[in-house]
């Protein structure tokens, strides 16, 4: 196996590895090292198919829970991130998050399978955030060891939120799921040791962070804006750029990730499954 780093913030690029068919124990080991290592590892020229995607999630620790989407016809834990050529809905996951971070145990990891690929566009922007708190000085760093985040997920599946009720309205092909419980709220450490590598991250962002304890609301508000500029600055970020036939793989617990846009009229759809939350043996 081949481990190239991007260059950039994090992220690698692996090659010499055939994810399509069963991994040997030592092959998973050597993944899960590169990955708790580069955070994002996009495996080239890959084979897979929906039961080879399953296999290497089980292999990486296991299913994670999935609310507020409907899964592919046929399985259960895995969910199309699609877009049709014409369509008009905004873009999915355009804002910095960490996925389902408003839950109790978030997934520790996310894989994403190319299905359909535009010619160009449609990256995929990662943020290190464990290289972003690094850079920060000792004393920004002990303030906000100090706070705890409250996550929920009502600005995005709540009926009233960003794909709730008026979202289903438009034409969004992706099938997401609004719900009321997603007006529920858990609280994280802003400030996640992380359970494998004992790094500490700033996990998630202004999104599914909806507020700070202890402080008021408006002030946590421009607390978490002038947080989230800090979190995706450049230089703590990765632009991966799709291929066919191409896996990638990341570490919720210390990256952000969002969508970008720039492929309007092409098709693009990938399979995602997310990695159940570490469980120390
Ligand atoms: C996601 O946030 O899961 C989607 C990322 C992408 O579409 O590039």
């Amino acid at each position: 196996m081949q481990i190239k780093s991007s260059g950039q913030a994090c992220g690698a690029r692996v090659t010499g590895v055939d994810l399509s068919a069963p991994l040997s124990d030592d092959v998973i080991a050597e993944i899960r090292a590169a990955w708790l290592e580069h955070r994002v590892l996009a495996f080239a020229d890959q084979a897979m198919d929906d039961d080879a995607l399953e296999r290497f999630t089980i292999a990486m620790g296991g299913f994670g829970e999935d609310p507020f989407f409907d899964p592919i016809e046929g399985r259960e834990n895995i969910a199309a991130i699609c877009r049709e050529a014409d369509e008009k809905s905004p873009l999915f996951a355009e804002n910095w998050h960490s996925d389902w971070s408003f839950l109790a145990k978030p997934p520790a990891g996310t894989c994403l399978l190319s299905i359909d690929i535009p010619p160009h566009g449609g990256d995929t922007m990662f943020a290190d955030q464990v290289v972003a708190f690094a850079a920060l000085s000792k004393a920004r760093k002990d303030e906000l060891r100090g706070l705890t985040a409250v996550h929920s997920a009502r600005l995005a599946y709540a009926p009233d939120g960003a794909y709730g009720d008026k979202d289903g309205e438009g034409d969004r092909s992706m099938a997401i799921r609004p719900d009321a419980s997603a007006n529920e709220t858990y609280s994280h450490p802003l400030i996640c040791t992380h359970p494998e590598t004992g790094e500490e991250a700033i996990y998630s962002t202004m999104g599914y962070i909806i507020g700070i304890e202890g402080m008021a609301q408006d002030e946590a508000f421009a607390f978490l804006a002038e947080l989230q500029a800090w979190q995706g600055r450049d230089e703590f970020t990765y632009r991966h750029k799709w291929e066919e036939n191409m896996l990638i793989l990341w570490d919720n617990r210390s990256v952000l990730h969002k969508a970008t846009g720039g492929y309007e009229g092409h098709r693009r759809e990938l399979h995602r499954t997310t990695i159940a939350a570490f469980e120390a043996a």
